[in-house]
Parts: C-alpha cells; sequence; structure tokens
C-alpha cells in the first residue's frame, strides 16, 4: 500500500528564516510561496529537491499544533515523514486494522489531497503522515 516518500515535515518558528540555508548552502531556488493552511494551525513551503520535498511548517493562528512541539524544540526540527498512498480510505482501514493509532479523520492537506497522521508511538516516536498521491 505504500507509495514513494512524497516530503519531511520541518517545524520552524520561521519560514522566512528556514529557507535560508537551502538557498545559500545548496543554491535551490525552486522554493515554493508559503501558504496557510488554517484548518492545521500551520503556514508552509516546501522545498522542491529532485526526489522528494522539505515541508517547512511555522505556526498559524491561535492553538497551533506546531506551537506545542516548538515550546520542546526552540530552534525547530524534524516533525514528521510523509509518505503516498493511492487511497486515504484504503489506507486509513488497513492500518487501523494492523492496530496503529489514526489521529483524526482525513483532512484536505498542504497538497490539497486528503491526509492522516499516525501517532507516533506506532514508529517509534516519528509522526506519520500519509497522503493521496496528486491525480496530475
Ligand atoms: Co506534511
Amino acid at each position: 500500500m505504500l507509495g514513494p516518500l512524497n516530503h519531511v515535515g520541518i517545524a520552524v518558528p520561521s519560514i522566512k528564516e528556514a529557507v535560508k540555508p537551502y538557498r545559500k548552502l545548496f543554491g535551490i531556488k525552486d522554493i515554493t510561496r508559503t501558504k496557510a493552511l488554517p484548518a492545521q494551525g500551520v503556514r508552509f513551503a516546501f522545498v522542491n529537491l529532485a526526489n522528494a520535498q522539505i515541508e517547512l511548517i511555522e505556526p498559524y493562528g491561535d492553538n497551533s499544533p506546531i506551537e506545542k512541539f516548538l515550546a520542546k524544540n526552540p530552534k525547530g526540527g524534524q516533525h514528521h515523514v510523509c509518505f503516498e498512498v493511492e487511497d486515504i480510505y484504503k489506507a486509513k482501514a488497513h492500518m487501523e486494522k494492523k492496530g496503529a493509532t489514526i489521529l483524526g479523520e482525513p483532512r484536505i492537506g498542504a497538497h490539497g489531497t486528503l491526509v492522516i497522521f499516525v501517532h507516533p508511538k506506532d514508529f517509534t516516536g516519528t509522526l506519520i503522515e500519509l497522503m493521496e498521491t496528486p491525480k496530475h
């Protein structure tokens, strides 16, 4: 059921600051504009790599789940890993059948397709995002 790695999510206090080393040290120019995802309490931008993306996320609005993460990791750090799946509802059913804990219901993610999150306790401490592969 598991498709390719889509992105690694990095929580940061400031996307504006966080893109700087990618530009300066790696010379990467292909970085998306920062957009808000109010339903998830984040703003995000993608650093486009040859085979995957780095998703930079910063808190947006009140009670952002990222605030809590940044309280523990003030300079930012690796927040989640995202893999693609064909069908989010099938993936959810599969994961639940295998005993994994899914956090909430499928919702629209940063790529405009449905995503779910799997509790870090099921992956020795790493939060896992599963997203439906975009159709285009
Ligand atoms: Co993500």
